[in-house]
């Protein structure tokens, strides 16, 4: 399997063009912001299409996310300063969601417990959030990490990945995100 940094320098040129490099943490913030939208969508969502609509983007949005803070915010931070514990607890909050991302997306709204795994799904990623908000993103800043080049790789990466994921609606997780599974596999 290729690291991250291979997959980013074999992106496409085309990517860079019209992009805006943000701060990493701004960028994850506005993720955070999105996917917790999505979830109170959800939760007034009625209809089996409508519901599995929202499952799919949910699930497609936190595995990028999930992706880009595995393979380039995440290890930066590890390589900045001493935060094992705090890296490793987020490490296992990634991989308990991911699990449940594969069911989700493997079932249609109405199979049985679909709406109670998306509720738990969203209370997991809830406290993931908070934990990463509260301290992990003050840890961060305490390292001066360049937050510039960090956020212009996560970009870059993102849009590899929603440029390949965007057309995928088969059950199952799109091929091209299962790398965070496979890591969850790990643990
Ligand atoms: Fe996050």
């Amino acid at each position: 399997m290729m690291s991250s940094s291979e997959q980013l320098t074999s992106a496409p040129t085309h990517l860079l063009a019209g992009f805006v490099a943000d701060d990493a943490i701004s960028i994850l913030r506005e993720d955070h912001r999105r996917i917790d939208g999505l979830f109170l969508q959800f939760d007034k969502a009625r209809g089996g299409e409508l519901k599995a609509e929202l499952a799919h983007r949910i699930c497609t949005e936190l595995l990028i996310h999930a992706d880009v803070e595995d393979g380039i915010f995440y290890p930066a931070l590890r390589e900045a300063m001493d935060v094992d514990d705090l890296m490793d607890e987020a490490d296992v909050e990634h991989a308990a969601a991911a699990h449940l991302i594969a069911e989700i997306m493997g079932m249609r709204p109405g199979a049985g417990h679909y709406d109670a795994k998306v509720k738990v799904l969203a209370s997991y990623v809830r406290h993931h959030v908070q934990e990463e908000q509260n301290r992990m993103f003050s840890k961060a800043r305490q390292a001066r990490l360049d937050m510039r080049a960090l956020g212009e790789q996560i970009l870059l990466r993102k849009k590899e990945l929603q440029g390949l994921s965007s057309h995928y609606r088969p059950l199952g997780v799109p091929p091209v995100l299962s790398g965070v599974l496979q890591m969850a596999s790990v643990l």
